[in-house]
């Protein structure tokens, strides 16, 4: 325990003003600091504090405690290693430790998740729960921190991807070394005598149609070579391939939709780029496992749609989790799916007839199939869900600003933001049941907004999801906006926030 003064340092990068807000909401939560000045480059406070706790800290590089300086573990992971020597970096790394295995559209920073753990108080030991948990990040923060996790999705590449990560973190680096330079040596001879199948199934010409055949024999000579080593680290390879498939194919890599390619093919062979990215991958694992050890597996991610009646796992309170973060889709999602296709072909996580039907099942998706546009335009009109009145008020005034000039996809606005207050009050139900009494729940959710009938519709989801919780028995306890922007600065007119933290309590 410390009780002199103490000056604590901020990263050397550049910060966004939310991220000093949930700085200072770290401290109070971990170190129980209530009282301390902010001096521009550190902050100092003569409370006292366990210092062991202050490594768990994430926007602090280190603090200077009785002319001792103790470092955070987060200054250590964010820096990266090249030849055992720990380097620096100056912008705030997002893909330290196993979180740049796979890019994943809407990913959390795992800077926020790790201080959402802090700031709600999950200690290690404990459980959370993340239902709508994308590539895992909140698994793989949690899994550094001791802490259990459980992440529900509906995408199997997610599920997928994060379950990689997990895996990654639970083997020593040195096999995973092992099994990649396996891959690497074998590859030449493999792909020289390589030949794809004569009658090729479903995959195979969803394949043909979007890699050259050069391309495409690389990457089956990969998948050969990847399914004959160990299942468990398996799925570390085929990932790391996968991260490298759109930026090879015949699609536009930048485009969000499937567009045929315009741009160059890159001039690096595809093996090539594998490697890089699997040396880069080892040094970060390594680093990690040299910081916190290789960690058993704590976490685990399941398809699971969030929406599901089977949700709520038997009255065992054994199972209930101790809180839950997560960053649900938006009420106008991203095309996750459409810019993972490649992958989930190739991976065999889904058919290329299934593709559209698994978009268009995504909470928060634009496209409406099985249905029929009047079958939800009765929905809503009727309330049919019991979403709270207010906001099936806003569903029914956007629904009336329509007009003959919003086109077919405007004219579906309306119904679909109802589609997904429904949804996801669903899913706040099942949340609930699964969590222990009194226990957290945040979410970062992004704003809206939609132009109907000429008139433009700022919509505050978070504070719709928040009233949504609310009906359903949770206990509102903040809306904080995380400003993007300098309040005062030279973007005073941005200075709305574009995403904001719902703390909610069972
Ligand atoms: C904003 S992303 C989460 C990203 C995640 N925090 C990360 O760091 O990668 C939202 C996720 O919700 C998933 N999703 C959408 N509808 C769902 C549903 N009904 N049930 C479960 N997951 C769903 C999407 O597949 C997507 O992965």
């Amino acid at each position: 325990m410390n009780s002199n003064y103490s000056e604590f340092y901020w990263h050397d990068y550049k910060y966004l003003p939310y991220e000093k807000e949930l700085a200072f909401r770290e401290i109070q939560a971990v170190l129980n600091i209530n009282s301390f000045t902010d001096m521009g480059s550190h902050i100092s406070t003569s409370s006292s504090f366990v210092i062991n706790l202050f490594k768990r800290l994430t926007y602090f590089s280190h603090a200077k405690i009785n002319d001792e300086i103790v470092y955070t573990l987060q200054y250590y992971l964010e820096s990266s290693c090249h030849n055992g020597n720990i380097i620096t970096n100056k912008r705030q790394s997002t893909r330290y430790s196993v979180h740049g295995l796979h890019e994943y559209k809407g990913k959390f920073n795992p800077q926020i998740a790790k201080s959402l753990l802090n700031i709600l108080g999950i200690a290690e030991g404990q459980r959370i729960l993340d239902p709508f948990c994308g590539s895992g990040t909140s698994l793989v923060e949690s899994t550094q921190m001791g802490i259990h996790s459980v992440g529900f999705d509906i995408n199997p590449l997610a599920v997928y991807i994060s379950n990689a990560k997990l895996t990654a973190l639970s083997v020593p680096a040195d096999n995973v070394e092992q099994v990649g330079r396996q891959i690497i040596d074998g590859f030449s001879t493999t792909r020289r005598e390589f030949k794809l199948s004569e009658l090729p199934d479903e995959r195979l010409k969803y394949l043909q149609k979007w890699f050259d055949k050069s391309i495409l024999f690389d990457i089956e000579t990969l998948y050969l070579l990847i399914k004959q080593q160990d299942e468990n680290i398996r799925p570390i390879f085929f990932i790391l391939v996968s991260n490298l498939l759109r930026d090879y194919s015949l699609q536009e890599p930048a485009d969000l939709r499937i567009r045929r390619r315009k741009s160059p093919m890159p001039s690096i062979p595809f093996i090539e780029a594998f490697k890089t990215n699997f040396n880069a991958f080892i040094n970060n694992l390594r680093l990690c496992q040299k910081l916190i050890g290789v960690q058993p597996r704590l976490g685990r991610a399941y398809i699971m749609d969030s929406r599901s009646d089977s949700y709520s796992p038997e009255n065992n309170t054994d199972t209930l989790y101790n809180g839950a973060i997560t960053s649900p889709p938006y009420a106008t999602a991203l095309p996750y799916i459409d810019t993972q296709r490649l992958s989930l072909v190739w991976l065999d996580l889904c058919k290329p007839s299934e593709i559209l039907n698994l978009e268009a099942s995504l909470t928060g998706s634009r496209e409406i199939r099985g249905t029929t546009k009047s079958f939800l335009q009765d929905i809503m009109i009727n309330n049919s869900n019991n979403i709270p009145h207010n906001l099936h008020d806003l569903c029914l005034e956007l629904y009336d600003s329509l007009s003959p000039e919003d086109g077919f996809r405007r004219r579906l606005v309306p119904m679909l933001l109802y589609r997904y207050l429904s949804d996801m009050l669903k899913m706040f139900r099942n949340v609930y049941n699964v969590l222990t009494p009194n226990a957290p729940f945040a979410l970062v959710v992004g704003h809206n907004h939609t132009v109907l009938g000429g008139k433009r519709f700022d919509i505050d989801t978070p504070y719709l999801l928040a009233q949504l919780a609310e009906g359903c028995g949770w206990r509102i306890k903040e809306i904080i906006p995380l400003q993007t922007y300098q309040r005062y600065g030279l973007h005073h007119k941005n200075g709305i926030a574009k995403e904001s933290l719902i703390l909610l309590y069972k």
